[in-house]
């Protein structure tokens, strides 16, 4: 596979032919997000994009506002302040009331019906099965498992081939490696790359483990503290993991 990881910061290693007219910019942008529970705030003030194909990693320890992120993207959560534009639309209101949203979601507890079985689920979330058994072809001899009973590498690929199944532009991904086998994961964040690149999706991928983004992302947010600290290239993480291990505890470094 190709390592397209470029990190100019601006977004959009995949664009191709698909980047004509209004689809030019792109595909997520986050614009002075401020977002919390209740009278309490816990990010502020975001700002960042993602480009068509493009992987970015959200990364910080925990508490550090990750989740409140993704929440506050995909509309689970009232936002203080900001706006969220997927493909220069803003999303407004709740993700139930916007009929056509374009903004997929792979969250913590993975989010499958355990009593249905992997084709039901597949079904429900609008995904063809044969595109997601091409996908993940070790679904395949699953169809008819009970989703309850698979195993957690299994879960998340059910979960993110039905997040695909309706052709989303924009992925958010909380957690992935959670729980899984280093290996599993790997071979999972393998298989994201390649639809990034195949879909031309944007994926937001929030991942506390510095060394499983450093093997996808293109480009990196360090987040502490409901604030964007640092940005680099993914190409950087690996190298410069003790920076990186400062910012998550309070140190505040220069953005790249
Ligand atoms: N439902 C909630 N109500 C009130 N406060 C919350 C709620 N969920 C999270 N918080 C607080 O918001 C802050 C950020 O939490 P968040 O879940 O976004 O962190 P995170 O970066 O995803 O952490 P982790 O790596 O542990 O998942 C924390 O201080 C947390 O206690
Ligand atoms: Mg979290």
């Amino acid at each position: 596979m190709t390592d397209s990881r470029g990190g100019t910061g601006n977004g959009g290693t995949g664009n191709g032919g698909a980047a004509v007219g209004a689809a030019a910019g792109p595909a997520l942008e986050v614009r002075g997000l401020t977002a919390g529970y209740g009278s309490l705030m816990v990010i502020h003030d975001l700002d960042f994009t993602v480009g068509r194909g493009e992987i970015v990693g959200l990364l910080g320890r925990n508490g550090a506002g990750k989740t409140t992120t993704l929440m506050a993207i995909a509309g689970f959560l009232g936002r203080y302040r900001g706006d969220v534009l997927v493909e220069g639309t803003p999303l407004a209101g709740p993700p139930y009331r916007r009929s056509r949203t374009r903004v997929g979601t792979v969250l913590e507890g993975r989010s499958a019906f355990g009593s249905l079985t992997v084709r039901q689920n597949l079904g429900l979330a609008g995904a063809d099965p044969g595109e997601a058994f091409e996908l993940f072809p070790e679904l395949t001899p699953k169809a008819s498992v009970r989703a309850g009973v698979l195993s957690g590498g299994e879960q998340q690929m059910l979960a993110l081939a039905r997040a695909l199944g309706r052709h989303p532009a924009v992925l958010l991904i909380d957690e992935l490696s959670f729980g899984l086998a280093p290996a599993v994961c790997e071979r999972i964040l393998g298989r994201l790359r390649a639809v990034a690149e195949a879909t031309s999706v944007a994926v937001l991928l929030v991942e506390q483990h510095i060394h499983y983004a450093a093997s996808v992302v293109d480009r990196a947010l360090i987040m502490n503290e409901g604030l964007l600290r640092a940005e680099m290239p993914g190409s950087d993480l690996a190298a410069r993991e003790t920076e990186i291990e400062r910012i998550y505890l309070g140190g505040i470094d220069e953005a790249a």
